[in-house]
């Protein structure tokens, strides 16, 4: 700079001191506001309390940075307009400034290191292998998941629903039948691609106490893919092991009622509830079960014309004759998840009840 001009110097230094103290009040403001908002759903994994507490470091170190860019930008278009009469002024010709140079290169990276370094040992720390941890199978189809857990003696034990237990470590192995689907609770704060061909995996260890959230997926996988969304339940070992015999012993003729619905045989309840595999409802439109569905055929419109033995064949092999109009592949078969009465209940029900 040219030969400096005290007064002038004097009151370049008062900005300076202005915007910076204005700078840091916003920044108190601004970090106080971004972490009182809720950002997230409820939390329920150990990885998502890790996962949550990085997020407000990033917040805490990201919010000044922003707002003092902001302040100095505003407060010089404020203070340093150009007023009439000026056009043809322009500021001194400043040429080179080691020492701010050397300032503002350094301050960034020592910044972006040191988060970088902490999202680093996050990250190793939620992947981080766990003792005795629980292996569950997830496999992922249009437009369903499947969970699979090995039964006392090896057997495989699946359900529509994924049954946790409290305080545990889970190591996921995620595959899937068809298309790339996006295994996700958000409530854990972890997810991960099923992929065809390819087993990718995904540890999460649950917290205490009870609670159901919801399983999403999170890729594009085809006309159903928002209808992809079941439960999880996190509950006592006790409860997890209890719901676990349940399953294994298999879909129950007239069991009737149970969280799970392994055994329900009544056909509306088949159609509309979540709960079943089945949940017609999510993609058929049905005026009896009040479904709205669009993605499959209007069933009110289709059954009317249709025999029992089609209207089976429709559920348990769905791509055996498709509705014009509509793509094979977009219902799963439920010829293995459903038992033969489960099917002939279902078929029951909607002859019974629809175009009605
Ligand atoms: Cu499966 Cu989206």
């Amino acid at each position: 700079m040219s030969a400096e001009d005290p007064a002038a110097s004097r009151e370049s230094r008062a900005h300076i001191r202005q915007m910076l103290l204005i700078g840091a009040i916003a920044s108190a403001v601004g970090i106080a506001l971004a972490l009182a908002i809720d950002w997230f759903p409820t939390q329920a994994s150990v990885q998502g309390e890790k996962i949550d507490t990085l997020w407000d470091v990033l917040l805490i170190a990201s919010v000044p940075v922003f707002v003092l860019v902001e302040t100095i930008v505003l407060y010089s278009a404020i203070k340093f307009r150009m007023r009439p009469g000026e056009e043809l002024k322009d500021g001194p010709p400043i040429h080179g400034n080691t020492r701010l140079e050397i300032i503002w290169t350094a301050i960034p990276a020592i910044l972006l290191v040191g988060l970088c370094t902490y999202a680093y040992v996050t990250l190793t720390d939620i992947e981080k292998a766990q003792a005795n941890a629980m292996n569950v199978r997830v496999v992922g189809e249009q437009f369903t998941w499947t969970f699979h857990y090995k039964g006392e003696d090896g057997k495989d034990i699946s359900s529509n629903q994924l049954y946790l237990p409290e305080n545990t470590p889970v190591y996921f192995t995620v595959q899937s039948k068809d298309v790339i689907h996006d295994f996700w609770v958000p409530a854990f704060r972890m997810k991960i691609d099923a992929v065809p061909g390819i087993d990718s995996h995904l540890r999460v260890t649950t917290k205490a106490g009870r609670g159901d959230y919801p399983v999403v997926c999170a890729e594009l996988c085809g006309l159903g893919h928002s209808t992809m969304r079941q439960t999880a339940h996190v509950m006592s070992r006790s409860d997890f092991d209890a719901q676990l015999q349940k399953l294994a012993a298999g879909p129950k003729p007239a069991a009737g009622g149970g969280g799970g619905g392994g055994g329900e045989t009544d056909g509306k309840t088949l159609f509309t509830e979540a709960a079943q595999p089945t949940a017609c409802k999510s993609c058929h439109t049905l005026a009896d079960a009040g479904a709205t569905g669009t993605t499959g055929p209007v069933l009110d419109k289709v059954v009317p014309d249709l025999s029992e033995a089609e209207i089976k064949q429709s559920i348990q092999d769905p791509d055996a004759k498709i509705t014009e109009g509509f793509q094979p592949g977009l219902m799963p078969r439920y010829g293995d998840s459903l038992s033969d009465e489960q099917v002939d209940a279902l078929v029951k029900y909607l002859k019974e009840v629809a175009g009605s």
